[in-house]
C-alpha cells in the first residue's frame, strides 16, 4: 500500500520511521516532511491547504491511506475533503477535531457527559470574564478558545495575571482563536498524555507519556511545545488506565457519537491525576510531539494496519502490544526557543549520535547546500530505550553529548519524575 504522511515534525519522522518498517508499505510520501523524514519517504511539495490538490494527489500516486500527523488540517478539515473523495484518511472530520479546536466545546461536552474535569466559564465579552475571575479567585487558569500554537494558556498564579490574561486574548494576540475565552479551575495534580486509537465507536488504549512542557530543568521556564518525553508512566498503572476508559475517554466516544461527530483517529487526552482522581485537562486529536516519539519506540506491533483499521471502522477486537522496556526522548531546541529560535547554526554527529543505539528524530531540521542546518524552535528529539527510565535516559543523554550543535541546548532532567520514584 502506498501512503501519504501529513507533517514536517518529530512527531511525523517518528511515525514515518515505524511506517516504514511494516511489510504492508510499497512507498512512502511525506508533505512536507524533513530532511530526517526524507530518508523514510519521499518528501513532496504539497500545499495542505490546497484540498483538491491533495486529493488529486493521492489518485494520482494510488494512496491507499493518508495519516494526518499535526491538528491544523484536521480543524480545516482535509479529513472531510479526502473522505469525500473516497480516500482513507486517519485523523478525525472538522466537527470532531473541535475537541481540540475549540476548548469550550469540549468542555461543553464534558458538562454534559458527566466526564471529569475543571469547572469553567465560557467568555465573549471581557467584563464578564474579568467578573468571573475575580469571583473565583487564584490560582486559576485562561485559555484562548481556539487554536493558538501551543501559547493562548495562562496558569494564573494572582488575579492581577489572570485579569492581564483575559485582556490579552480579547485585545487580540491570538487572533480569532481568542475571541472566545474559557476560564477553569486550576488542577493540582501529575500531568499524563494518555492516547486512545478511536474509529467512531471503539476506542483501543494506545500507551501514555509524560511530556515536560516548561522549558528549564526542573519544570521552570515558560511553556513549551514539549522538551521532552518518557514512556511508561508509573503514575499510570492498570486500573488508573481502566478508571480513565470508563469515567474520560468511553464517555466521549459515545458523546461525539451521539451529537452526530464520531471521532476517528488518535484521542490524546491531557489529564491531571488529581488527590480525588484522573481530571481532562484538554483534548487533542493527534499524536503527541514528543510523546508520539517514545510511543514509536515501544510499540511492538505494526503501525499501518492498526491506522488502517481506524480510517475503516474495524478496530473493535484488535489490541496493540508494547515492549517490556522504557523509552525516553531529549528535545534540542535551538538557542532563543521559545521566544524566536535562531535558524541557520549548523548540526554534525547525528551519525555518532545513533552509533550507540539511539534514534534521532529531526523535527526542525533544513538541509542548505548539502548541509544540515536549524530550522525551527525544536530541532532534534533525541530517543533511546533502556530496561528502566534511568537506563534510557542515560542512552539519550549520551547520545545528546555525541551531537556538535553549539546553536543548540537541552533540559538535563527528562524523566526526572519516574527516577526519582526509584
Ligand atoms: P495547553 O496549551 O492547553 O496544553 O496547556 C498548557 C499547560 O497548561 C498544560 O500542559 C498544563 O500544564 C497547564 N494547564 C492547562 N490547564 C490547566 C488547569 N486547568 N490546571 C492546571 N494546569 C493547567
Ligand atoms: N507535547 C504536547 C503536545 O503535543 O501537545
Amino acid at each position: 500500500m502506498n501512503v501519504l504522511l501529513i507533517g514536517s515534525g518529530g512527531r511525523e519522522h517518528a511515525l514515518a520511521w515505524k511506517l516504514a518498517a511494516s511489510p504492508l508499505l510499497e512507498k512512502l510520501y511525506a508533505a512536507p516532511g524533513n530532511p530526517g523524514i526524507a530518508g523514510e519517504a519521499e518528501c513532496v511539495a504539497l500545499d495542505v491547504d490546497d484540498h483538491p490538490a491533495v486529493a488529486a494527489f493521492c489518485r494520482e500516486k494510488a494512496i491507499g491511506l493518508v495519516v494526518v500527523g499535526p491538528e491544523a488540517p484536521l480543524v480545516a478539515g482535509l479529513g472531510d475533503a479526502l473522505r469525500a473523495a473516497g480516500i482513507a484518511v486517519f485523523g478525525p472530520s472538522r466537527a470532531a477535531a473541535q475537541l481540540e479546536g475549540s476548548k469550550g466545546f469540549t468542555k461543553d461536552l464534558c458538562a454534559r457527559f458527566g466526564i471529569p474535569t475543571g469547572a469553567y466559564g465560557r467568555f465573549t465579552d471581557a467584563v464578564e470574564a474579568a467578573a468571573y475571575v475575580r469571583e473565583k479567585g487564584a490560582p486559576i487558569v485562561v485559555k484562548a478558545d481556539g487554536l493558538a500554537a501551543g501559547k493562548g494558556v495562562t496558569v494564573a498564579m494572582t488575579v492581577e495575571e489572570a485579569l492581564a490574561a483575559v485582556a490579552t486574548c480579547f485585545d487580540g494576540a491570538y487572533g480569532k482563536a481568542g475571541a472566545e475565552v474559557v476560564v477553569e479551575e486550576y488542577l493540582d495534580g501529575e500531568e499524563v498524555s494518555f492516547f486512545c486509537l478511536c474509529d467512531g465507536v471503539t476506542a483501543l488504549p494506545f500507551g501514555s507519556a509524560q511530556d515536560h512542557k516548561r522549558v528549564g530543568d526542573g519544570d521552570t521556564g515558560p511553556n513549551t511545545g514539549g522538551m521532552g518525553a518518557y514512556a511508561p508512566v508509573p503514575a499510570m498503572t492498570a486500573a488508573m488506565e481502566e478508571r480513565v476508559m470508563r469515567e474520560i475517554v468511553e464517555p466521549t466516544v459515545r458523546g461525539m457519537a451521539e451529537l452526530g461527530h464520531p471521532f476517528s483517529g488518535v484521542l490524546f487526552a491531557g489529564l491531571m491525576i488529581t488527590a480525588s482522581g484522573p481530571k481532562l485537562i484538554e483534548y487533542n486529536v493527534r499524536f503527541g510531539d514528543p510523546e508520539c516519539q517514545v510511543l514509536m519506540m515501544l510499540l511492538e506491533d505494526d503501525l499501518l494496519p492498526l491506522l488502517l483499521a481506524v480510517a475503516e471502522g474495524c478496530l473493535s477486537g484488535l489490541s496493540a502490544h508494547w515492549r517490556d522496556q522504557a523509552a525516553l526522548t531529549v528535545v534540542v531546541a535551538a538557542k532563543g526557543y521559545p521566544g524566536t529560535p535562531e535558524k541557520g547554526s549548523v548540526i554534525r554527529g547525528l551519525d555518532r549520535a545513533e552509533e550507540a543505539g539511539a534514534k534521532v528524530f529531526h523535527a526542525g531540521t533544513a538541509k542548505r547546500d548539502g548541509v544540515l542546518v536549524a530550522n525551527g524552535g525544536r530541532v532534534l528529539a533525541v530517543t533511546a530505550t533502556g530496561h528502566s527510565v534511568a537506563e534510557a535516559q542515560a542512552a539519550a543523554y549520551a547520545a545528546v553529548d555525541r551531537i556538535d550543535w553549539p546553536g543548540g541546548f537541552c533540559r538535563r532532567d527528562i524523566g526526572w519524575r519516574a527516577i526519582s520514584r526509584g
